[in-house]
């Protein structure tokens, strides 16, 4: 189901998106802060998506929803967002948006749809979003939205010293 705010239409993903959002992917600054690199090729991104358009995890236990953000003001898509949903029922946003479009609201405006729509869809969520302390834009864009910072973690994964997290959770 498509959701809409006052410029936006958020559009769950589909393997057809591939190859609209392929190029906005490409920006090395989405990068700065996150655990990712630009696709590839729209073939492969298209095989990521297809994964996602299935809305769950392989195991079944996490909902996994993600939608392209389409601007009606732009005329294009401008980024996506995405909660995954635990079976300890918290809600873990992740959002990324083509640099050419930073500045604007639209991530504000994007990720606040999102979250009206998960609270209107599922019961007593904790909403909740890993952030790198020096990524200040979305650190900015989770006050604007409510969310305190809570538990302070270190990417163990990476074994990068410098690539550390702060964990901030929104009030339920
Ligand atoms: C994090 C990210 C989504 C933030 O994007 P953003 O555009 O800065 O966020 P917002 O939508 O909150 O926009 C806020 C800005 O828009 C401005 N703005 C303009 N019109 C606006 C409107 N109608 N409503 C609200 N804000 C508006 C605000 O004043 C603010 O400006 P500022 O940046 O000069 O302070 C973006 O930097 C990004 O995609 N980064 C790469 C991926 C990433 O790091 N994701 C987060 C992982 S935790």
């Amino acid at each position: 189901m498509k959701i809409y705010s006052q410029r936006l239409c958020l559009e769950p993903l589909q393997p057809a998106h591939a190859e609209l959002l392929f190029e906005g992917l490409q920006s090395a600054s989405i990068y700065d802060f996150i655990e990712d690199v630009p696709p590839k090729s729209i073939e492969s991104l298209r095989d990521r998506y297809m994964v996602l358009a299935d809305r769950q995890s392989p195991d079944g236990t996490e909902i996994w929803l993600n939608w392209a953000v389409w601007s009606f003001v732009e005329r294009c898509y401008v980024g996506y967002v995405q909660a995954t949903i635990t079976v300890e029922n918290s809600a873990i946003l992740g959002y990324v948006f083509f640099p050419n479009f930073w500045g604007k609201g639209y991530a504000r405006e994007a990720v606040s749809c999102m979250i009206s729509y998960l609270v209107e869809t599922y019961q007593n969520l904790d909403f909740c979003a890993d952030v790198n302390i020096q990524n200040h834009r979305s650190i900015a864009l989770l006050h604007n939205l409510g969310f305190v910072r809570s538990t302070y973690l270190q990417n163990i994964e990476s074994h990068q010293d410098e690539f550390k997290h702060e964990v901030l959770y929104r009030k339920r």
